[in-house]
């Protein structure tokens, strides 16, 4: 199988990237702030491309890109990246993978229909960026997805052995940078979040998951494997946005370490879990001690409809509910309840009751309502995340972006839960991105 990952050398023009030795660090680092420039095309490739929050990530960058709205709630347009060369928002271009039929302006307007969050007026001047992108799109991979996803897709899908599965998303990848013209190309995974995976042997090293794959174990992977499989064996940057366990799997992360690029996940921290990782630093600075804190979320949609299955929930769950006790530093009572409820489609709404106990004993209560339009919570994160990851890989970085830990609810490799801790971790990368950024004459 090495064999495979020699003959797909990518990209067609070589990154700068090297493997995380401190000596290729600080070699790349010198290149690094300044490099992009306006012209060089980015692609994105999203795994999950017509789900809500692909929809709406590539109709808000094309809608930006075109100066159709103002870049709000984007980091990566803010003053914290000033003096940073990241991609340029006109040069990015979008494919991925699906398992259902449509194309981004049909799911578009379905979104509009159930949500009023892109309005006509802003989808008709994107009409053919919106089938450009569609036009990228291929036929996803459906290994041991568990039975919400499945049927998700029509029926009567064709068999295909799991190494011809790898090697046909190598190929998809490969040739949307070829057709594109692109410079780089970045992976995202946001698909359906998928049912737990057992840890299993064929996890533990790279060589164990190549025979698991050329003896068709599907059992051992579950479809963002095969992706994430794909997109380490080839070098490119991988966003892992989902909760699912399957994907960064030690095996993968060895792969990502033969190949140098840079990864990131686990699980968008868009909405309840971000103003929870917010708020619970404050009780631990006035030692006001939490004794229970319960979160009821309903939502609709897909994602809703996918997080009704109790297995694929499990997964959800885990990542919801794991940062509590990590911030406050002490064991408490703490509950995450998702309930899927079909009119509400993605305006989601969480309810949050804080118990807490202060001085002489007393207690008290805090409770806070959060209702938040998910993919639209979510789309500017995935685009920083992505230009993130790519100035990461421009400067020679690879393995886990620990600095991302923010965006996250499980940050990969990190016990950091506290979001006021994990924004300093990310201002202190971006001011050594800029002190290590040649300096410009005349400035
Ligand atoms: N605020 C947010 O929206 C948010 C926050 C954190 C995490 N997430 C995660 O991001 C993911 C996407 O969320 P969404 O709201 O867009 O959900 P969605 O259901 O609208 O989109 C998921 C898409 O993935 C597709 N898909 C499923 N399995 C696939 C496969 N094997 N190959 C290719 N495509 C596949 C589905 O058909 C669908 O189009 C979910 O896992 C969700 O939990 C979302």
């Amino acid at each position: 199988m090495v064999g495979i990952r020699r003959r797909f050398r990518y990209p067609p023009r070589p990154l700068p990237l090297a493997k995380s030795t401190k000596s290729s660090r600080r070699a790349a680092s010198g290149r690094a702030a300044a490099r992009s420039r306006p012209d060089e095309r980015l692609g994105i490739w999203i795994f999950g491309a017509y789900g809500g929050l692909a929809t709406t990530l590539v109709v808000g960058t094309r809608a930006l890109a075109r100066g159709l709205r103002p870049p709000q709630a984007l980091v990566t347009e803010s003053d914290a990246v000033r003096g940073i060369a990241l991609q340029p928002l006109g040069g990015i271009v979008f494919g991925g993978h699906e398992i259902r039929t449509g194309d981004f302006a049909s799911q578009a307007a379905e979104i509009h229909e159930r949500t009023g969050s892109l309005p006509p007026d802003l989808l008709r001047p994107l009409a053919k960026d919106l089938a450009a992108a569609s036009r990228n799109v291929r036929p996803g991979v459906m290994p041991n997805a568990g039975v919400a996803i499945r049927e998700l897709a029509p029926k009567g899908e064709r068999r295909e052995r799991l190494r011809a599965q790898v090697e046909r998303v190598q190929r998809d990848l490969q040739s949307f940078a070829r057709r594109n013209g692109l410079d780089r190309v970045v992976c995202v995974n946001l698909t359906s979040t998928e049912p737990p995976l057992r840890p299993k042997p064929a996890h533990r090293s790279l060589a164990a998951l190549d025979r698991a794959i050329d003896g068709d174990d599907v059992r051992a992977v579950r479809p963002s494997t095969i992706y994430a499989y794909a997109a380490a064996s080839l070098g490119l940057p991988l966003v892992h946005f989902t909760p699912s366990n399957a994907t960064l799997l030690p095996a993968i992360r060895e792969l990502f370490a033969q190949s140098g690029a840079p990864y990131m996940g686990c699980d968008g921290k868009t909405g309840e879990t971000l103003v929870k990782s917010a708020l619970a630093p404050m009780f631990r600075y006035r030692d006001l001690r939490v004794l229970t804190w319960q979160g009821y979320n309903i939502l609709g949609d897909r994602d809703g409809r996918v997080l009704a299955n109790r297995t694929n929930k499990s997964a959800k769950v885990a990542t919801k509910d794991g940062l509590l006790a990590s911030i406050l530093g002490y064991p408490l009572h703490t509950h995450v309840g998702i309930d899927y409820v079909p009119s509400l489609h993605d305006l989601k709404t969480a309810w949050d009751f804080v118990h807490f106990e202060g001085f002489l004993g007393f207690k008290m209560s805090l409770q806070f309502t959060w209702q938040g339009c998910d993919a639209i919570l979510a789309a500017p994160l995935v685009l920083d995340l992505v230009r993130f990851a790519d100035l990461a890989a421009r400067r020679g970085e690879s393995g886990p972006m620990p600095h991302l830990a923010c965006y996250f609810k499980q940050p990969l490799d990190s016990r950091e839960h506290d979001l006021h801790r994990q924004w300093r971790l990310l201002l202190d990368y971006l001011d050594r991105v800029r002190s290590s950024a040649p300096r410009r004459r005349g400035r």
